[in-house]
């Protein structure tokens, strides 16, 4: 631009200054987990603004950011052995170092950029940005009343950590977040409960396992209590979520049964929560079925037939039918992860979880449409598939065998799936 726009360009600077202060309050959070629908999931009477923005959270790109801080550290005492990676011999703590950033997040929905009399509905924000300052400077350059001021402009703040721990406790007070799924949605929650415990101030809060179950425990279920909120924070083992019944050894080939029309045991314990957050998917393959001897069970009878995709679509249409006709749910925030990819250089599970997410879409369609609006597909499939770096890979829990192989499906802590709970 040229100074002798300048009329022009104090009034584009005026419309730019109330276009921020109009815009600003309705800035809107990435669209998430916690966030969109917002995390006042309990106790709640605020009508959530939904789908407020254009922001696609499942898509974006991870953003280097040196200054990150995580939420916890590696010492928190709910984690796994096997995902204190740098314990664990790891020297490169560079994979903490990423921010996710969600793709079309910076604008609230509906506001475009306007030069002169025209909206430019393509214009993308570093464009808009350098004409934005362009404007200031041909303002601070023409405008006589300034050489005398002092012009400072302050560079960018990072903002470190976006997740608000204490505003997550204060608003889950008295409530129950369970997870349930394989052990990658162990993964999950351990982070979950890190992230919590985090900020709860120490030797304030006592937090405990329920039961006083070992943390080391991986059979059954783990309910952290957080006692100061009278919250608590559940792990229940559903690897892949319905029932897998295993037969005595005198059952021959035969050694269990993936029973698709039933959920676990320990199921009737899911419904009263506040928030739910399922996965399964890596258990969906021959190996860990046909070929372990596990068949597929509808009713009382073995299909020794059915296919793989067959059997999740039936496993989907019971979890549904439980959401659906569960009483005790309608209130609750169900989300349902997406597969999270693992990285093995041979790996020929992971081109299929296209399907699975297909189907885990489409059942949460179905959910959406008997009016459970809280139902979500949490997608973070693309996000973590960027994150090659971020598995123990050889870097796995002290007495390991030296020849098991590494784990690239698993993720260190503080790690990505920080991500999937913060956004
Ligand atoms: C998940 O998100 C990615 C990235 O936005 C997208 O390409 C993919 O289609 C989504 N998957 C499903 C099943 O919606
Ligand atoms: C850590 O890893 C990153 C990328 O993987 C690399 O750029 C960096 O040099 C490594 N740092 C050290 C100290 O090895
Ligand atoms: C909108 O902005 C882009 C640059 O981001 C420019 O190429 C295009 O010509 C503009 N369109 C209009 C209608 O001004
Ligand atoms: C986090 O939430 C608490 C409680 O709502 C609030 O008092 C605090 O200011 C928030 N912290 C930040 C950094 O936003
Ligand atoms: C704690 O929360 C449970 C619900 O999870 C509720 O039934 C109970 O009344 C709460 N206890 C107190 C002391 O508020
Ligand atoms: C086994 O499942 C297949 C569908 O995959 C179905 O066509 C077949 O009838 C089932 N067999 C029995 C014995 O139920």
């Amino acid at each position: 631009m040229h100074s002798g726009y300048a009329l022009l360009s104090s009034v584009l600077l005026v419309l730019l200054a109330l276009s921020i202060i109009t815009l600003v309050p309705r800035m809107p959070s990435p669209q998430s987990f916690f966030r969109s629908p917002p995390p006042r999931l309990i106790n709640s009477r605020v009508p959530h603004p939904s789908d407020a923005s254009d922001c696609i959270f499942s898509d974006g790109k991870w953003v280097r950011d040196a200054a990150a801080v995580t939420a916890y550290r590696e010492d928190c005492p709910f984690l796994d052995p096997g995902f204190q990676c740098i314990s664990n011999g790891r020297s490169n703590s560079s994979f903490r170092y990423w921010r996710w950033q969600p793709h079309g997040c910076q604008l609230p929905k509906g506001n475009y950029f306007m030069v002169g009399d025209r909206l430019n509905m393509s214009m993308d924000i570093k464009e808009a940005f350098r004409w934005s300052l362009e404007t200031v400077k041909d303002w601070e350059i023409s405008s006589t009343r300034v050489p005398n001021s002092y012009f400072f402009f302050r560079s960018y703040s990072p903002s470190h950590y976006r997740f608000n721990a204490t505003d997550m406790l204060e608003r889950s007070r008295n409530g129950r977040i369970v997870f349930a799924g394989d052990s990658i949605g162990r993964n999950q929650w351990e982070s979950m409960v890190c992230m919590l415990a985090a900020s709860v101030p120490a030797g304030k809060s006592r937090i405990y396992e329920q039961s006083g179950k070992p943390i080391s425990r991986h059979k059954g279920y783990l309910a952290m209590v957080f006692a100061e909120y009278n919250l608590s924070v559940e792990y229940y083992r559903a690897p892949m979520l319905v029932m897998i019944d295993r037969f005595p050894a005198s059952s021959g080939a035969v050694r269990g049964a993936v029973r698709l029309d039933l959920l676990p045991r320990h199921a009737n314990r899911w419904a009263g929560a506040d928030v739910l957050v399922f996965n399964t998917g890596h258990w969906w393959n021959e190996h860990k079925t046909i070929k372990s001897g596990n068949y597929f069970m509808v009713g009382d009878r073995l299909n020794m037939s059915m296919d793989i995709k067959e059997a999740f679509r039936w496993s989907l249409e019971t979890v549904k039918d439980w959401e659906i006709s569960s009483t005790r749910v309608p209130n609750s925030y169900f989300f349902f992860r997406s597969y999270s990819p693992s990285h093995y250089s041979s790996d020929q599970f992971d081109e299929e979880y296209s399907w699975i997410n297909a189907m885990i879409s489409n059942a949460i369609d179905g959910i959406r449409s008997h009016g459970r609006r809280k139902a979500h597909f949490l997608n973070i499939t693309y996000m973590t598939e960027l994150r090659r770096d971020g598995h123990p890979s050889r870097n796995r829990e002290p007495r390991t065998p030296q020849d098991a192989p590494e784990d690239c499906s698993h993720w260190c802590l503080p790690g990505v799936p920080d991500t999937w709970n913060e956004d």
